[in-house]
């Protein structure tokens, strides 16, 4: 791990610290999780990748950080209905450390869940979390890219909605708005050669539901409708005709 972000890491945590020590007895005191702390430590730990590696693959700016809000308020929308059954806090904290792993260089990273684990748990060691809760925590992010995860019968429900959070952004007029905006800053962008990206990626993609619960299923579904609906609609623009085949 580079100095920086071992840096970063103290720098935050020791914000935290201040807050958790009782100055009189040296006490840690009932950890409560402060979520504006922990964004912000998100924030400025994915914020080199932000400048520079979210441009390398695509071309677009692809903030990880607006990424992992999106994410956030999608796996509040699926927990709603599973209250009772999950603990809360840890998807929160979860879902808001993800894709932390981001934050190392290219050369010190090997995988950003297991590397993300590894930052999560310094972090939360640091701030003196418990450490049932932080085991609990790590193994979500270590685990959240494992494809096979999504459906296996020992994922707890917790991992189960924030794989299914996470697959749900860039999908649906998200994904249409990306493939259009990847497309159209490379050469020879065309209205059709825009039409045949979408195709390619966002379309393609959304054809096949992913999800595991009911209410991510319907919310794929309706985004399946929206992407194929858009498809139609701009393929009769254009050519006057809809083949999806083509
Ligand atoms: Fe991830
Ligand atoms: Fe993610």
């Amino acid at each position: 791990m580079s100095e920086e972000v071992k840096q970063r890491i103290n720098n935050s945590a020791e914000n935290y610290e201040r807050e958790l020590y009782r100055e009189d007895r040296g006490e840690i005191m009932n950890v409560e999780i402060n979520y504006e702390e922990l964004w912000a430590y998100v924030k400025s730990a994915l914020a080199v990748y932000d400048q520079h590696g979210g441009m390398a693959l695509t071309g677009i700016k692809f903030s990880r950080f607006e990424h992992t809000e999106r994410v956030y308020r999608w796996m509040m929308i699926l927990a709603e209905e599973y209250e009772n059954e999950l603990d809360m806090e840890a998807l929160q904290i979860a879902t808001i450390l993800h894709d932390i792993g981001y934050s190392l260089n290219k050369e010190d990273m090997r995988s950003h869940a297991q590397d993300g684990a590894v930052l999560s748990r310094e972090y939360l060691e640091r701030i003196g979390y418990p450490a049932e809760k932080t085991e609990f925590i790590c193994s979500l992010i270590a685990r959240h890219s494992d494809k096979n995860a999504l459906h296996a019968e020992d994922s707890p429900l917790e991992l189960v909605l924030l794989m299914e959070a996470d697959l749900l952004d860039d999908t649906g007029a998200h994904g249409i708005i990306m493939d259009t905006w990847i497309r159209s800053i490379r050469e020879n962008a065309s209205f059709e050669s825009i039409l045949a990206h979408i195709k390619k990626f966002s379309w393609r993609q959304i054809q096949k539901n992913p999800m595991r619960t009911e209410k991510a299923c319907r919310i794929w579904e309706e985004k399946r409708n929206l992407t194929n609906r858009f498809v139609e609609s701009l393929s009769m623009d254009l050519y006057g005709k809809c083949d999806l085949a083509e």
